[in-house]
């Protein structure tokens, strides 16, 4: 399914070569490349995101979905008490943190940019940054698996490491420097095996949460009469809880997105002639493609790397191989979804590039200063050439990137606002402390 998909976009961008030569050509005249917005739509086979994808045993429940926020926005799943889902995808900041690391467990001094870490409350200890750069959780219902569809079962996490949304909620609970679970294997008085389960403690602790479980779950609540009440809250309902609320947080309305349902003029003249070379010229499409625009394969394409690194090779990240263990996936990573990309910077696993205009520049320059360890005949065969795009058509690709932009304008406050308050009685996102005074543009 997916090579022909790739093979499809190849036979696109030759086909437009030929017959629209003049976007092949370099050339900064502004007033050039006129692009039809209706045969672009028809010739590059543009198409919306579908309905979102769910699992057979988690269809959308208000109950659910309602529970699945208190649980993204409660502090009370940092093993600290005092970072939440949202620490790094906040609404703010397009459910991601604008940060090139997050600042997990013990930072202070606010949201996204505005976090410094500090010592854990428990070790005493510094807590290092997080090694990836934060993506949004906005249409990640539609991630796909390696058909390259949409599909609750799909890929999760720059190396994929992980499928499905539900099972993606249970991770960041036991990172040490994310929510810092693994310090509480044992946390209250019940013997908990792992951090998970210390974390499902706490919430079988709190009265409220049980009660809207068991609303939530009733099938499930049913089955668990034999033992105790509090027992309906397990891994797998606390997932499919989380998921229900993520999965909604799905945008389409963009000025691409308009463009698509048929609005002729919902893009601007350079975003069309944006949209031309991105399907074209500058072979964007041959990875970036689909409504989610991203193949959901894993490919190397040679970003720098900055920061700790990850475990197998630390001051580095491996990427794809840290989890297949295959040294053929070395420095493969997972095509992102440029939805809402301008809204996420900064760029790549690492956060390396601040702008897109940097992001371009990589692309463009065949020897941009890329990972030491990657030569040219490592990368995908669509990066090993210098692309030969003029300023004004990366800027062009820039302006089309940005009409990718919808920070939920369909969605209810109630999806995309943090709750007053949650059910654990800790401040919402921050924990034990009220919240720092959100600081303006001037500090
Ligand atoms: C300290 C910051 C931090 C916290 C807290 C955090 N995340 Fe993340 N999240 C990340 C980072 C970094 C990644 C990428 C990690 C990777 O790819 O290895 C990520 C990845 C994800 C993804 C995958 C997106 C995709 O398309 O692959 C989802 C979904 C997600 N987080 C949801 C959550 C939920 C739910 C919670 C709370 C239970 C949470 N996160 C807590 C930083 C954080
Ligand atoms: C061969 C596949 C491939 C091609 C071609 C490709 N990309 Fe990418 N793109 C990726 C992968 C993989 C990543 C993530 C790499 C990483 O983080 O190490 C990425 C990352 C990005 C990001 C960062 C997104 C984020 O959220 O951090 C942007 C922006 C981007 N690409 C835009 C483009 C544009 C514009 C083009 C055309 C000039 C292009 N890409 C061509 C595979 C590709």
């Amino acid at each position: 399914m997916k090579r022909s998909t790739g093979a499809i976009v190849l036979l696109i961008w030759v086909m437009s070569l030929m017959l629209f030569g003049a976007v092949g050509c370099s050339n900064d005249d502004d007033n050039s490349g006129v692009v039809s917005p209706v045969t672009a739509r028809e010739r590059f086979d543009l198409k919306p995101l579908g309905p979102i994808p769910y699992p057979p045993n988690n269809p959308p429940m208000q109950e659910r979905i309602s529970l699945g926020r208190f649980l993204f926005y409660d502090p009370l799943l940092g093993g600290e008490l005092d970072v939440s889902c949202a620490t790094c995808h906040h609404p703010a900041f397009a459910f991601a943190d604008l940060r090139q690391f997050p600042v997990g467990v013990a930072g202070r001094g606010g949201l996204g940019p505005d976090r410094i870490r500090g010592n854990s409350s428990v070790t005493g200890e510094p807590v290092g940054f997080t090694p990836r750069n934060s993506p949004t959780v906005f249409n990640t219902a539609f991630n796909a698996d390696e058909t390259g569809e949409p599909t609750h079962n799909g890929f999760f996490f720059w190396d994929g490491r992980v499928k499905s949304l539900e099972v993606q909620a249970t991770k960041p609970i036991t990172s040490r420097v994310e929510m810092r679970g693994d310090a509480y294997p044992g946390d209250n008085d019940h013997a908990a095996a792992s951090s998970l389960d210390s974390v499902l403690n706490r919430l079988r602790a709190v009265p409220e949460y049980v009660e809207r479980f068991a609303v939530a779950f009733p099938q499930e609540f049913a089955e668990w009469q034999g033992g105790t009440r509090a027992h309906v809250i397990d891994s797998s309902t606390y997932g499919r809880a989380m998921a229900s609320y993520e999965r909604e947080l799905v945008t389409r309305n963009s000025p691409y997105d308009r463009y698509v349902a048929g609005d002729d003029n919902a893009l601007t003249t350079a975003q069309l002639r944006g949209l031309e070379l991105f399907f074209t010229k500058a072979k964007c499409a041959m990875c970036h493609s689909g409504p989610m625009f991203s193949d959901f394969e894993f490919i190397v394409n040679g970003v720098p790397q900055e920061g700790p690194g990850k475990d197998v090779m630390p001051g580095d990240d491996a990427g794809r191989e840290e989890f297949t263990l295959s040294s053929a996936d070395r420095y493969a990573f997972r095509t992102p979804t440029l939805r809402n990309v301008e809204l996420t910077p900064p760029y790549m696993h690492d956060g390396v590039f601040e702008t897109l205009e940097q992001v371009m520049d990589f692309y463009n320059d065949g020897a941009f200063p890329r990972h030491p360890q990657c030569n040219t005949e490592d990368l995908h065969p669509a990066l090993r050439d210098p692309l030969g795009l003029t300023d004004s058509e990366i800027q062009d690709i820039v302006e089309f990137m940005k009409s990718l932009t919808d920070p939920g304008t369909q969605l209810s406050g109630f999806l995309l606002t943090v709750p007053e308050h949650v059910p654990s009685g800790l401040v919402p996102v921050f924990g034990l402390s009220a919240p720092p005074p959100v600081s303006g543009p001037n500090g």
